[in-house]
């Protein structure tokens, strides 16, 4: 705990950036000021998050539907949508929940700025064959 000391005696000055991070997902998430990509960050997300259940070399799936895995890119951009809707819209998964609200800014900035999906839209999504709607 001696670094928050630290951090609060230098301080001084109010840091207007962090009350802007509160903000989730009404103003352009793509500037998060982080550049997310599937190998500096969304990959390991998912390994955290969601491969335990969803992935072709899982041990237990824990009855998470056969084929709904997300062990590359093209898995998670074919899925974009229903992904989309669970983790980021109704927030069911992963089960449990537990995701880092600066992570799920990131998850959503990932979907939408690098995978393009149309954030905000439940099934709006006609350019994908998922089959999930
Ligand atoms: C503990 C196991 C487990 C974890 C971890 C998990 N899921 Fe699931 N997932 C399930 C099960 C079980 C279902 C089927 C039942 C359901 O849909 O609620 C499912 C269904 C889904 C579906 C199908 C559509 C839907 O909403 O029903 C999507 C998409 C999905 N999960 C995404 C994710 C994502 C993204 C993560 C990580 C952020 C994640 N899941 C983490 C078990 C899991």
């Amino acid at each position: 705990m001696l670094w928050m000391l630290a951090i609060l005696a230098c301080g001084g000055q109010e840091t207007t950036n962090d009350t802007a991070k509160q903000d989730t997902g009404t103003n352009d998430a793509c500037d998060t000021g982080f550049a997310v990509t599937w190998d500096n960050w969304a990959h390991g997300f998912l390994t955290t998050y969601c491969l335990s259940c969803h992935s072709e070399n899982t041990d237990d799936r824990h009855d998470a539907p056969e084929g709904v895995d997300f062990d590359t890119e093209e898995m998670v951009d074919q899925w974009k949508a229903p992904i989309y809707n669970a983790a980021i819209t109704q927030e069911t998964m992963p089960i449990g929940g537990g995701v880092y609200e600066e992570d799920l800014i990131l998850f959503e900035s990932y979907l939408r700025c690098v995978l393009g999906h149309e954030g905000g839209g439940i099934n709006n999504d006609t350019d994908d064959d998922s089959g999930m709607d």
